[in-house]
């Protein structure tokens, strides 16, 4: 099965895909979270990426698309994939089709994760993610079993340097702009399944099993 998860910053995205990539045995692919890893490696394309980052603004999409279509080529995809952040931009999402086209392969669908933008602020101010995994935590909606490890991996919580007010702010001011659109454009094909993004993450999760088995 091939899907896609998209949302604001901090619909769930990424606490969503950890369980379900595991319950459709599908790989995980996060644009965010590879970016992250190139940036840990210290690539050049990491140190690119940084800049856009730390800012809240989306790195420009022809080192987005290019990333996507080598990380779709591989082995681990051939059995389905979960896309989480990408596509964010229209032409993302047209080198997209272009590039499963090419593979022979389509979307089976696009999870549409909805929560009130005025609750996403306080998601994100409050989150902490796994060093070793990179999983996501809440101090209060979702904390680990003991403070500052991951349940997991027992590895050390932080805190993203773009989860401050000031980048938040950009960053849905980027989806609003830029990624929210992508909504009519799965409209469109038929295979966009609204999701409650605002309950317990534990029904949310039910709620795309139920969407999209
Ligand atoms: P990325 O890492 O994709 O960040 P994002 O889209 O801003 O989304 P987040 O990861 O912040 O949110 P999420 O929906 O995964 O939420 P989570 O599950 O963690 O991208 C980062 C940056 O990389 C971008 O800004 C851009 O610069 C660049 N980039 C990446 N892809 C790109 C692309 N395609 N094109 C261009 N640039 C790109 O949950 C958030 C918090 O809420 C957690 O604390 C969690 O515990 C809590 N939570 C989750 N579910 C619930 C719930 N149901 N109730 C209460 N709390 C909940
Ligand atoms: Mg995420
Ligand atoms: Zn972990």
């Amino acid at each position: 099965m091939n899907l896609l998860i998209m949302g604001p910053p901090g619909a769930g995205k990424g606490t969503q895909a950890e369980v379900l990539v595991k319950e459709l045995n599908i790989t995980h692919i996060s644009t965010g979270d590879m970016f992250r890893a190139a940036i840990k490696e210290g690539t050049e394309m990491g140190k690119k990426a940084k800049e856009y980052m730390d800012k809240g603004a989306l790195v420009p999409d022809e080192v987005v698309i290019g990333m996507v279509k080598d990380r779709l080529s591989q082995a681990d995809c051939q059995a389905g994939f979960l896309l989480d952040g990408f596509p964010r931009t229209v032409e993302q999402a047209a080198a997209l089709d272009a590039t499963l086209q090419d593979m022979g392969i389509k979307l089976d669908g696009v999870v549409n994760v909805e929560v009130p933008l005025e609750k996403l602020m306080a998601r994100l101010t409050g989150r902490r993610v796994c060093k070793g995994c990179g999983a996501s935590y809440h101090v209060i909606f979702n904390p680990p079993q003991a403070e500052g490890k991951c349940n997991s991996c027992g590895g050390e919580l932080y805190q993203r340097s773009d989860d401050n007010e000031e980048s938040v702010g950009t960053r849905l001011n980027a989806y609003i702009e830029k990624t929210k659109p992508l909504i009519d454009y799965y409209e469109a094909k038929g295979i966009l399944k609204g999701i409650n993004g605002d309950q317990e993450i534990s029904k949310v999760l039910a709620d795309i099993l139920a969407a999209v088995k």
